[in-house]
This record gives structure tokens, sequence and C-alpha cells, in this order.
């Protein structure tokens, strides 16, 4: 049994922001060796206008092949009501929407503001989906590079709205933004109004406290986490966006800790290989994967 839950999503957050476009065939192997070093919930894709996001355009394919890895959850990012028939169509499990608490960013990312948004996905969630999960992604939570500062207060509101029709509301620091002590301020906030519909935490490694973040996150009760391997990641339609929190270092930080992850550490740095063997040009990151595990490291039990 696993303490902590972690989402992989560099084939999602990763790869739309990545400068080089990973093959089909190499997206399938790369997920299937993510699955086999104990990732149980991958966000795979997005199901987005091919046009807008290129490297999304095989989302379809890379949900049905993940759909046959046994014991993994497939989650799959839509932002509209298109995007979340064309992910029930293709057999996802779990269904991602990014609601901006920023209006600039959501304006920017989705072309609606963050009140139409929230209608957007209660629209959705109307829909008989059987089975299929709904999660409501608060993004720029912690700050937005357009808007500047964005008042907890929309956070708390807009999580509210989603706690009425989604199944779990995760808090995102889209562009890299939040402190540790921020972190633990705002999902208590937001926990005092949701109760424990809120899940996720999803960071990013922009100013390096990607991991300080989960961790103040993880003291704060947190226990769903989003992390990209490579540290892959960022949104195109947020200037300044950069990395995910790096998985490789997430997981070897919570283990190291006696926190399970469920996760092999060794066989995550096989997936790794694949990675780095299939964008060669892309930079990754990752303190632990370069500095290799310490003598005598012992995974938590
Ligand atoms: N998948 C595929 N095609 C879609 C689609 C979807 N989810 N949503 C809309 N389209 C198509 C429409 O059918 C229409 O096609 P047409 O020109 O052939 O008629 C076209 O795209 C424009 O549709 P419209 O509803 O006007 O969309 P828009 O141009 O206002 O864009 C979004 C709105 C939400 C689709 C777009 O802003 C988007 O995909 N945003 C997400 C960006 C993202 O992935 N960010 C990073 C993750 S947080
Ligand atoms: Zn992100």
């Amino acid at each position: 049994m696993s303490d902590v839950h972690i989402c992989e999503v560099g084939p999602r957050d990763g790869l739309q922001n990545a400068r080089h476009l990973m093959a089909t065939e190499a997206k399938k192997a790369w997920i299937a060796a993510l699955a086999a070093a104990g990732l149980e919930e991958i966000e795979v894709g997005s199901f987005v206008p091919p046009k807008l996001i290129p490297a999304m355009a095989d989302t379809g394919e890379i949900v049905a092949f993940a759909r046959m890895i046994p014991g993994l959850k497939v989650v799959a990012l839509a932002p509209n009501l298109k995007g979340f028939q064309r992910a029930l169509g293709a057999g996802a499990h779990k269904v991602t929407f990014p609601v901006s608490a920023s209006r600039a960013h959501s304006e920017s990312n989705v072309r609606m503001t963050p009140e139409q948004m929230v209608e957007e996905v209660r629209k959705c969630a109307l829909l008989p989906h059987p089975g299929v999960e709904i999660e409501g992604a608060v993004s720029t939570a912690f700050g937005c590079t357009m808007q500047g500062q964005v008042p907890e207060d929309d956070v708390v509101r807009i999580a509210a709205a989603l706690a009425e029709f989604c199944d779990a509301v995760a808090l995102a620091d889209t562009v890299g933004y939040a402190n540790p002590a921020q972190v633990k301020r705002l999902f208590t906030k937001v926990r005092a109004a949701i109760g424990a519909k809120l899940e996720g935490a999803h960071f990013h490694d922009t100013r390096g406290l990607g991991i300080a973040n989960a961790l103040a996150a993880y003291e704060a009760g947190v226990r769903h986490f989003d992390s990209s391997m490579g540290g892959l990641g960022g949104c195109p339609f947020a200037p300044g966006a950069s990395g995910n929190v790096i998985t490789e270092d997430l997981v070897f930080m919570f283990e190291s800790m006696g926190v399970a992850t469920g996760i092999d550490l060794e066989r995550l740095f096989k997936a790794r290989a694949l990675l780095s063997g299939a964008i060669p040009d892309e930079p990754i990151y990752g303190h632990t994967p370069q500095a290799g595990l310490p003598k005598g490291f012992r995974a938590a039990a």
C-alpha cells in the first residue's frame, strides 16, 4: 500500500511544452515503462485541437493503448465539452479540467472566463459518464505571470463551485510562484471549504521550490501529487511557465523519508532512459538520477 499517490503528468504537461515531438510508439513505450516502475496513475495526454498543440494529436490512440495496461488509471486533460466527449469516447478513466483562478490566464488558455469555464465543467459533469472520474484543477492558484497576484478568496470560490459536481479538486501552481508557507495556508483554507474533495497538488519548479512546496503540501495533509519525469512541462499559454516538480526527486524524497510511493526508483531510471532516448535534444532535469542513489539507500517498506 502506498502512503502517497503520484500521478505522472510528463506525457501531457511535459510533452505539450517540449520543443521536440515524441513519436506515438515512443510515447507508448515510455508510458508502459512508467507503469512498470509502479506509477498507478498517468496523465497520458490532452484532448485539445490538434492544430493548437500538435504534440497532443495522438491522445486518442495513446489512451486506447494505456487502457490495456493492467491496474493503470488513465488520465486525460480536457479544456471543454468537445474534449470531454473525445476523452469519454477514447476510454479515459479520469478527466481533468484546467480552471484558472486568474482571469487573464483563463482567457489566454481556454478563451473563457473562470466563471464560463466552471459552467463548461458543470455541463460536462451533467452528461452521463459512468465510472469516469472528473477532476477540477484550479490553475494559477498561487499567482499568475499575466495577472500577478491571485486572491485566495477567488481560489476558494472556484474550488467550492467545482466541488459541487467534480469528484475531486486540485490546486495547481501553473507558473511556479508558490512558496511553502502559502501552500500550507491555501490548502488548509480550501480544505476548510470543501473537505476531502480537495485532493491533488500540482507544482512547477520554475523557482526551485517545487519539491519544498510538495513537502509543505504533504505536511498539510495532501496525499495526491502530480509530477513530471525529467522535470518536463509548462503551459504554452502562460508566459514564463517551466517544468513540473521532478518525479524522480519527488519519489526519492518520499521514499527516503519512509513514505511509500509504490514506485521503484531503479525502474523509474529505466523509464527515464526511454524518455531521453526518444527526444535526445530536449533538456531533462533531475538531481537524484544524476547523482545516483545514496550508498545503503533503502526504500520505504
Ligand atoms: N478537441 C478538438 N477540437 C476542438 C476542441 C477539442 N477539445 N474544442 C474545439 N475544437 C475545434 C472546434 O470544433 C472548431 O473546429 P473548426 O474550426 O473545424 O470548426 C475549433 O476547434 C475552434 O473551436 P472553438 O470552440 O471556437 O474553440 P476556441 O478556438 O475558442 O478554443 C479551446 C477553445 C478550449 C478549445 C482552446 O483554447 C484549448 O484547447 N485550450 C487548451 C489549451 C491547453 O491545452 N493548455 C494547456 C493545458 S492547461
Ligand atoms: Zn502544469
